[in-house]
């Protein structure tokens, strides 16, 4: 239906109406090994989740909420690397698609214009070191109006629509994140995860800016020096004290 070119990242696809989130579903698929490339995609989420035990509003037929199923053999501390990657094939699928040019807010937030109009969430399933799979949640504001967005989301969210002002097809979108999606991972797999760094850093806010991280426990201001090699955010506070945090919410 969506005239895929892809080899295996969307061959699976689960198309439902409404779900509570396509992340449950993605884990329960996972576990009764649902191949490589598999793809829960939603029309609605009446349970959607965001990062943090945050909720994620998912209304009908006008945004993109997806979950996709990736299996690769690497060890655990590598897994951010994947949210990464992902953020770096949907912002090129929405440039070539829009002409728009959203940027990444560290680790996942894809930005235009200062709004958020994409959140990652990559959850794991993991026995000791090894991963069995990687579970990457994906949700899109594409066509929703100003009044679609609740109140408190005005301020903060956009979508496709808003900011280029005409429609944008969800499948063209699919197909490109899809396409994006397989070449990066597979260049990932071959190459590891410098080019991909490369990548991420140019569509990256936040680098050598100051910035305040709070973590569930603290917060940590300072300049963003860059990521890791593992993809783990690097500040430099004002005692020249590096501090490396794995997961937190960004101020810029
Ligand atoms: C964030 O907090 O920024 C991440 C939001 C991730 C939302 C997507 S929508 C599809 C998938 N299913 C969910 O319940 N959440 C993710």
């Amino acid at each position: 239906r969506l005239g895929l070119t892809t080899k295996f990242i969307g061959k699976n696809l689960h198309y439902e109406e409404t779900v509570d989130s396509t992340q449950k579903i993605a884990h329960r698929l996972a576990y009764d090994d649902a191949p490589e490339g598999t793809v829960i995609i939603a029309e609605e989420q009446v349970s959607g989740r965001g990062r943090m035990a945050r909720r994620w509003h998912s209304p009908k037929y006008t945004g993109i909420w997806m979950s996709i199923i990736l299996r690769p053999n690497i060890s655990l501390p590598k897994a951010p690397q994947l949210t990464l990657l992902t953020a770096v094939a949907i912002v090129q699928a929405i440039e070539e698609l829009t002409g728009l040019l959203p940027e990444i807010k560290w680790p996942n937030d894809i930005l235009i214009k200062g709004k958020k109009v994409t959140g990652i969430l990559t959850e794991l399933e993991a026995e000791s070191d090894r991963i069995n799979s990687i579970i990457i949640g994906i949700g899109i504001n594409v066509n929703q109006t100003k009044e679609d967005f609740p109140s408190d989301l005005e301020q903060i969210a956009t979508s496709l629509l808003l900011e280029k002002g005409e429609t944008v097809s969800r499948a063209d979108l699919i197909k490109g994140i899809f396409t994006n999606l397989e070449k990066l991972y597979l260049l990932y797999l071959e190459e590891g995860f410098l080019p991909i760094k490369l990548l991420w850093e140019s569509y990256a806010i936040s680098i050598g800016k100051k910035i305040t991280a709070r973590t569930l426990t603290q917060s940590i201001i300072g300049k963003a020096l860059g990521i890791t090699d593992d993809g783990v955010l690097m500040i430099e506070d004002d005692h020249g004290k590096i501090h490396h945090v794995y997961s937190a919410d960004i101020e810029l």
